[in-house]
Parts: C-alpha cells; structure tokens; sequence
C-alpha cells in the first residue's frame, strides 16, 4: 500500500544522487546535504546509489568497501530514508552499470578523460602511489549511473559539475551516433543546506579528512564526545556572543549548528547568550538530541542484517527494471546481436 507514495508520475523529474562508501557520515555531511535527500524524497523520483565500484578506484584491502557500503546503507535508512519511496541501492548490485561503463568508456576520448580536474587532482596527490586506470576512467562509470537511470537532474557539489558534464556530451555523442538513446541529464545545485564547519579550524568545511580529530562531529559520535569537541571547539578571545561569520568564524559556526538542529534561526538564538560556555554546552545537547534517535535506528538495522539485505534487495529490484531497459535500448541502438 506505502508503495503509492513513490513519485513516479512521467511528468515527475527522476533525479540520481550517487554516494561513494567511504569513511564513516558527519555532521556536515547530514546538516549540508543528506537531510535534503529525506525531505526531496516525496517530491521527485529519487534514485541513491550506493557507488562502491568507484570506491574500488582506491582500495587495495579485502572486506572494507563491502563494510563501509552496508554501514552506510543503514545510516542512509536510518536518517529516514524510505525504501517505499526512495529507490537506495548498491551499484554493484546492478550489474548494468559495469556493461554501461564499457559503452561509455568507447564513447568518451582519452584526452577529454585525460582534462578531468579530479583525475589530475586525485593522480598528483598520489604521488608514488599506485594510480589505477579505473581513476582515470571513473567519469565514464559515473556516466554510466547518471544515463541507466533516465536521469533528468543530477544535484552535485562544484567539484562535480565537470563529470555531469562530461556525461551530457557522453549522451548526446552517444545520441548522434546511434540515434535518441539517453535522456541528456542536468547538474542542478542541491538544495541548500547548513555549512558546518571544522570545530577546530572554523574557516574550512567539515571533513573527515581534518587534521584534529575533534574538528569533526560524526553522526555515531557517543554522547560524552559530541560534548567534549564542542566545549573544545575554537572560538576567539573576545567574549563576545556574535553571528558573523566573517569575523567570529567560530561562534557563528556553532550558531549555525544550533540553528541548524533546532529550526531558529542563528539571529533569533544569539539572543540568548553571553557567553560562549553554554553556547558550546546549547549547540552539543542540540546535537546530541538530533542524532540519539539516528543512532538507535541505526545500530536496530546493523543488529537485524536480514532486514538491511531485504530493503537493499528491494532497492536492487527497483533499480535493475530501469537500468536493464535502458541496457537493452543502448546495446538495440548500436546494433549488437541479441542473445
Ligand atoms: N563522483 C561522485 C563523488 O565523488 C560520486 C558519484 C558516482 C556520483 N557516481 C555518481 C554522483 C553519479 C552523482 C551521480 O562524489
């Protein structure tokens, strides 16, 4: 019966939101982009794909992509993701995507693969390191996500934007050659969402690459630590409790935080106080209080591996009878011989 919410109206945008499973979520993560994703679901046709094949770019241990990408299902489960509604499913589960991958990789040049910012980005840093072919390749892969799915809308970050585009000039060489095939996809700009910062260094964002591990706030954090790196959070050494982002980075972020968790708007809120003390003390129980009925669901779904399978078997099904059909249509219109 819940199944009649899902959008799936023709007239209802399809959009593809892909996310790699690597390293654990944090709160800039939840507050900037993925509560989005649960308030968007009931307005469009919502595909997440967990990307664990792009994760493979990088890996060179057993085990740890595969248990990455189911902690990272029942988190996207957990924040309210409905599985009635939204269609969250792991890449590799749908196999089309490695068949489409190869079409793509045929149907994008070396040399536009070889102008990819990411790449020259992600190769340099790798220095003497081992730099796979598949980080090279991995924009067709990605085209291939984007293109399975009839995707109309694909909301990305800036550092994406290069790859949505790489896939729309994908789709329509792709269309040219062989005729209408792919529905050439858009970059839109996801809604916007809270810009949380690093608590110890409030001019850059969030991230779990941070140097000071209590920079980062992570959704599984217990209680007593959420508490500890917001009372040791950086703030400044006037005392002065002000929202402005500018000068005062990091009150204004812990401003932002509480008002992100609790709905009042960050000039509302600093009403309230004079001191950065119960500010810190406000912005963790606010925090706290956001992610404790998370966390239950959370560590509920990872003690029930059954029901976690099930919901991403459903979520493998929904995908797969869209992304076969668009496998089909690719495979009729370049002419290979059917089996
Ligand atoms: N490359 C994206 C990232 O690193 C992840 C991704 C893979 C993706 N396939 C996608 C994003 C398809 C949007 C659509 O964040």
């Amino acid at each position: 019966m819940t199944a009649l919410l899902r959008v799936t109206s023709e007239d209802v945008a399809r959009v593809l939101s892909c996310i790699q499973p690597t390293g654990s979520v944090h709160l800039g993560n939840y507050l900037g982009a993925l509560r989005n994703w649960v308030t968007g679901q009931h307005d469009k046709d919502v595909f997440h794909g967990i990307v664990d094949l792009h994760a493979l770019t990088t890996t060179t241990e057993p085990r740890v992509v595969g248990q990455a990408t189911i902690e990272l299902a029942a988190m996207l489960f957990s924040i309210g993701l409905d599985p009635e509604v939204a269609t969250v499913f792991v890449q590799s589960h749908v196999p089309e995507h490695s068949q489409l991958g190869w079409v793509m990789e045929c149907t994008v040049s070396f040399g536009e693969l070889s102008r990819m910012t990411q790449f020259k980005d992600k190769s340099a840093k790798r220095e003497a390191e081992f730099v796979s072919a598949g980080l090279f390749t991995y924009p067709a892969l990605q085209a291939a996500d984007i293109l399975l799915y009839d995707a109309n809308e694909v909301p990305v970050g800036d550092d994406q934007r290069q790859h949505v585009e790489i896939t729309r000039d994908i789709a329509l060489r792709f269309n040219h050659r062989f005729g209408e095939t792919f529905v050439v996809p858009e970059a839109v700009t996801p809604a916007a969402g809270a810009r949380v910062m690093d608590l110890q260094d409030p001019t850059s964002k969030m991230s779990k690459s941070t140097e000071t591990e209590n920079g980062c706030v992570y959704l599984l954090d217990d209680p007593a630590s959420i508490v500890k790196k917001f009372r040791r959070a950086v703030t400044d050494s006037d005392a002065d409790v002000r929202y402005d982002p500018k000068a005062k980075p990091g009150v204004s972020n812990l401003l932002d935080i509480l008002s992100a968790a609790t709905g009042s708007a960050p000039s509302a809120l600093v009403e309230h106080y004079s001191q950065y003390g119960p500010l810190k003390q406000d912005a963790a129980d606010a925090v706290i209080a956001l992610v404790e009925p998370i966390q239950q669901r959370y560590h509920e779904l990872m003690a029930d591996r059954g029901e976690l399978e099930r919901l991403l078997r459903v979520g493998a099904d929904r995908a797969r009878s869209v992304a076969t059909a668009t496998l089909r249509r690719t495979y009729d219109a370049i002419g290979l011989l059917p089996c």
